[in-house]
């Protein structure tokens, strides 16, 4: 193997260790495109320079440019309507009576989902609902969720959103962009956190838990250890919730299959 080819092999090695990124054999030319970027932004002449970067601890920022380049941040409002109308439908009505209602949007890439989320619970429970509703939000990559905190959107992503929602919950502040109303932002939290540091460090578990449209980059190992890190934070009787294209049914885990992308955590909340 060429000495570049072996850097290159160490990279995709370190991706699928430290972020549980795996990049087969056909994206090979994909993940080397999104890899020449951060060269020439850190001005890294060769892959083997950068992976030899890659192990030392005080290259934060470049270890963080290599996360974010390899990550797919694709996302949008209103995804996958068909679980988020099971959402509202069968899930929500059971929290509306809680004190608290906590839900994360794990690997929330810039905040849609987590927004999305708020303004069901708006529209089904109400304004008072909302208020004690907390919804964090976390991903990998650090310019996503600095993206998410300032809630800003436009184009694309915007296209799901009914008319009427995009009135009430969004304000226009001009070149085709929206910011999401306060009421919507102050309920939503995000941070950084990488999936595959388990366990997760929360005091509070969580009622519902989103976790879609990640898994698939995760070999199954990383793919079983996350849903499983999931069940501990989450209460029990409470609810993961996959893409539909993401199955935990065969991982072998402690989640109860409740229906296409919905799995329950056995036991009763308080
Ligand atoms: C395709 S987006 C999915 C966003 C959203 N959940 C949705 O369904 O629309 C995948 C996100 O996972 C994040 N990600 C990748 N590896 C991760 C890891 N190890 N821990 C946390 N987030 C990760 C990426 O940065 C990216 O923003």
């Amino acid at each position: 193997m060429m000495h570049e080819e072996i850097g290159f092999e160490q990279i995709r090695n370190w991706l699928g260790q430290r972020c549980g990124i795996s990049y087969s054999d056909q994206k090979k030319d994909l993940l080397l495109q999104r890899l020449n970027r951060v060269q020439r932004a850190f001005g890294i002449e060769r892959l083997s320079d950068m992976s030899r970067r890659l192990q030392d601890v005080a290259e934060h920022d470049l270890q963080l440019a290599v996360m974010h380049a390899a990550s797919t941040n694709h996302t949008y409002f209103f995804r996958e309507m068909d679980v988020l109308d099971k959402f509202r439908d069968n899930i929500l009505p059971s929290l509306a009576n809680r004190n608290e209602i906590r839900i994360w949007s794990a690997a929330c890439s810039s905040g849609d989902e987590a927004f999305t989320l708020a303004i069901i619970i708006a529209e089904t429970l109400g304004m008072a609902a909302l208020n004690k509703t907390l919804i964090l939000g976390t991903d990998i990559s650090a310019p996503v969720v600095e993206r998410a905190e300032a809630g800003i959107f436009g184009g694309r992503q915007l296209d799901q959103v009914p008319s009427h929602l995009l009135s009430k919950y969004f304000k226009p502040i001009g070149m085709g962009q929206y910011q999401v109303v306060d009421a919507i932002r102050s309920r939503c939290t995000f941070r950084r956190l990488n999936l595959k540091t388990t366990p997760y460090p929360f005091k509070q578990p969580f009622q519902v838990v989103f976790c879609r449209n990640i898994l698939y980059y995760f070999d199954i190992a990383d793919q079983k250890a996350t849903v499983d890190a999931i069940y501990d934070v989450t209460e029990p009787g409470g609810w993961l919730i996959t893409s539909v294209t993401e199955s935990v049914r065969d991982l072998s885990t402690r989640w109860q299959p409740a229906g296409t992308s919905i799995n329950r955590k056995e036991g009763r909340n308080k």
